[in-house]
């Protein structure tokens, strides 16, 4: 099996992890399990569009094998202070135990919690050990941990799922039940679906997934993730619980007033639009701002779509920089670190489109550039952020992204 440069260190790191803790994986499974890079509509998942992404190259490795017993026991090459996490089926801490708040083992205890909840008792012990390299806020670093233990858990006690969404569904049922994050779907979809190659098209009105066969001249194209190198906290203590809120609300004032709709995704028709608008915006100018990034973003929806088939990289550009405005301006979801690189990307000759990624507020910000222009991109971010942002002079990164399968299964890597 031809294994990439970045998988080979990745799998040396679960070796050499394993001889430390005397975890046993000798002869288990490795699941390789990427990043997500959102092409639109961030921010729709729990307003109800239609949704599109890529699967990108930063990865959670989990190396696992049963041990025999009734005891679950994990170590993070990320977070070593957390020591070994260990526990048995069905002892697990209540759901968003202060005392578990900061270890990552959260992660693992919400997982046996939530398949036993929903009929999927774990019933086999494992010896895990996992590492990856995504960075914190905007690629999707908890979605691909929750999605990478619920399947390594249940592939060890011989579980099978056959409904994608139902493995979808368990993953952010950990995260909003038990650890405490209001997160939709988005991450989890545009991971699990990923394929190399492929764009994941969603259709929550069908519940279905479409692939887009992407253009050979998007190859041309890279995906840019600017990393502030600012943390955001969880999304229950971000502006992303806030601005769920007013999109709720302005739903349910809607209906109040008998328009027939379930979610602001249902106001796709522009007499429709300008009617609420007309009716609303005195009143409620914040929550119909929202309102018009939603709108916008869906319009451009099906031109962004046809864009990545055609490999129309200027148009493809132009969408993502429009949405990004729509974020920063009407869903204000955007931060001060974010919108420094998107100021910087945005004046770089051969960067087609920009803008803040994920959750908001912190975190990373994305640029679609073409090939040639990386080197430009990196030297503006480096000549010009950390000017602005002395802070995080040493924390920041430019990092180059390739679109990948979402979920991988190594088997043989690890000796007997
Ligand atoms: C976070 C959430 C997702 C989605 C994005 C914004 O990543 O986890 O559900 O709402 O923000 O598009």
């Amino acid at each position: 099996m031809e294994l990439t440069a970045q998988d080979q260190q990745a799998v040396d790191k679960l070796v050499q992890l394993s001889h430390d803790t005397g975890l046993n994986i000798d002869g288990g499974k490795i699941r390789r399990t990427s990043s997500r890079f959102c092409l639109g509509v961030e921010h729709g998942d729990y307003n109800g569009t239609e949704l599109f992404g890529v699967g990108t190259d930063r990865f959670i490795w989990l190396g696992y094998k049963p041990n025999g017993t009734k005891r679950i026991k994990l170590f993070s090459g990320n977070f070593p202070d957390d020591g070994v996490i260990e526990f048995g089926l069905g002892d697990v801490p209540e759901p968003k135990a202060t005392s578990i708040a900061k270890t990552w083992g959260r992660f693992p205890y919400g997982v046996e919690y939530t398949l036993r909840r929903e009929g999927c008792k774990l019933y086999e012990g494992v010896d895990a050990v996992v590492y990856g390299d995504i960075p914190g806020g905007g690629m999707s670093r908890s979605a691909s941990l929750t999605l990478n233990l619920i399947l390594s858990l249940l592939d060890a006690s011989g579980i099978e799922i056959e409904d994608q969404f139902k493995i979808v569904e368990l993953a952010q049922a950990v995260e909003n039940d038990y650890i405490g994050s209001p997160c939709g779907q988005l991450d989890q979809i545009m991971i699990l679906f990923a394929r190399e190659g492929m764009g994941t098209h969603y259709n929550p009105s069908s519940r279905s997934i479409n692939y887009v066969p992407l253009s050979t001249s998007a190859a041309d194209l890279r995906i840019a993730i600017l990393d502030t190198g600012t943390v955001r906290p969880g999304l229950e203590k971000s502006t992303y619980k806030i601005r769920r809120a007013e999109c709720e609300k302005l739903v349910c004032l809607l209906q109040k007033a008998g328009y027939d709709i379930s979610c602001l995704a249902d106001i796709k028709d522009k007499t429709l639009y300008e009617k609420i608008l007309g009716q609303f915006e005195n009143q409620y100018p914040d929550l119909c701002s929202r309102l018009k990034y939603i709108f916008g973003a869906q319009q451009r929806f099906y031109e962004m779509l046809e864009a990545w088939k055609a490999g129309d990289l200027e148009s493809i550009g132009r969408i993502f920089r429009t949405d990004g405005i729509g974020l920063r301006d009407d869903y204000k979801i955007s931060g001060p670190e974010l919108e420094t690189m998107c100021d910087i990307a945005r004046t770089v000759p051969g960067v087609l489109g920009e803008r803040m990624l994920g959750g908001g507020d912190k975190g990373a910000a994305g640029a679609l550039v073409r090939a040639e222009s990386i080197e430009a991109l990196k030297q503006a971010v480096d000549a010009a952020y950390p000017r602005s942002h002395p802070n995080y002079r040493n924390k920041y990164a430019v990092r180059i992204c390739n679109m990948v399968d979402g979920v991988k299964v190594y088997d043989g890597l690890l000796g007997k």
